[in-house]
């Protein structure tokens, strides 16, 4: 008999089409992702689960599926997975680191970009007609290159988006778990600081942290007020890394310049009044969102469960 494997939602390329040919596949399709109920029930006979970062795999859920081997998320991050639960189960939980490294550094500066030079604001400007020539006063933004990146959270991404700012003549500083190499910093041009420097000396401030205990609201009132009034914040990592309260009031008293934010802390549901505010760009978490980028992230996925379903070791497992 073949093994049962759900997967949350369609996947873009045909990465399911290779798993249907060793294994039972239910592909959940529709407008709306699967309810934790659900969830709970369609899991119930799967030997494995390709799951989203929208699907809390918590205990319960795991306790639900006697069969399950592994847990493959289509994602880099797992904060969606109660990981210790799964390994006490022998469930194997993989993620996709690397595929999507590039592209979500990509989107990192598409969003410092667009909030420093108001790229959003002069689309809207000229789309509503009110371009009437050159002035010299026109949509002024803030210069980015020469000036200060502070990046939080070295790790892949943060490396790919410390990288980009060599071709903008930037200083990097970065605040991290562990220190770099001195070979890997001089390769990025980056300085290893401590974190109140970083807020308080950064033009902009990009967070490239995995959500833990200790990164939740690692941006709050305290942090938002040491940095430089004319800074700006970026986040393509996960929502709650930022108070987005104590960031929407910072934003509307100008204690910082402004923000470009892919993530939310109650994603998709936004703090009042954050979608109202000039000094934001904001896009619905699609850092990883390019054609290739999602394409090798279900490659990833699949070539993951088949490898545990035929007793092999996952290609990227994040079990301790
Ligand atoms: C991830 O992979 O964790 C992103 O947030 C979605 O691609």
């Amino acid at each position: 008999m073949k093994p049962k494997v759900l997967v949350t939602s369609e996947l873009p390329g045909d990465a399911i089409s290779r798993l249907e040919a060793i294994a039972d596949v239910k592909v959940h399709i529709g407008e709306h992702d699967l309810t934790k109920s659900q969830l709970i029930e369609q899991i119930q006979d799967k030997d494995a689960v390709i799951s989203l970062l929208v699907n809390e795999i918590d205990k319960s859920v795991l306790q639900s599926a006697p069969n399950l081997k592994v847990v493959a998320n289509y994602a880099v991050g797992f904060n969606n997975i109660d990981v210790d639960a799964a390994t006490e189960r022998n469930v194997v939980v993989t993620n996709t680191p690397d595929v999507l490294t590039e592209a979500t550094a990509d989107l990192a500066w598409a969003l410092l970009l667009g909030i420093a030079r108001r790229v959003p604001e002069s689309d809207q400007f000229v789309r509503d007609g009110k371009f009437e020539g050159w002035k010299p006063n026109l949509l002024l933004g803030r210069s980015v290159h020469g000036k200060t990146l502070g990046v939080i959270g070295m790790g892949r991404i943060g490396e790919a988006v410390a990288k980009r700012a060599k071709g903008f003549d930037m200083e990097v500083l970065y605040y991290n778990r562990r220190q770099l190499s001195v070979k890997k910093e001089n390769e990025l041009n980056a300085r290893y600081v401590g974190f109140e420097e970083l807020l308080r000396s950064s033009d902009f401030i990009s967070l490239h942290a995995p959500l833990t205990d200790e990164s939740y609201h690692i941006i709050g009132k305290e942090e938002l007020t040491m940095m430089k009034s004319s800074a700006y914040i970026i986040n393509t990592s996960r929502g709650p890394l930022i108070d987005e309260g104590a960031l929407v009031k910072a934003l509307v008293d100008n204690v910082i310049a402004g923000a470009g934010l892919d993530v939310f802390e109650r994603e998709p549901v936004l703090e009042p009044v954050l979608d109202q505010l000039p000094n934001v760009v904001l896009a619905p978490h699609v850092g990883s969102a390019t054609i290739e980028t999602r394409v090798e992230m279900a490659n990833l996925a699949v070539d993951n469960v088949i490898n545990v379903l035929k007793g092999l070791k996952a290609i990227t497992p994040v079990n301790p």
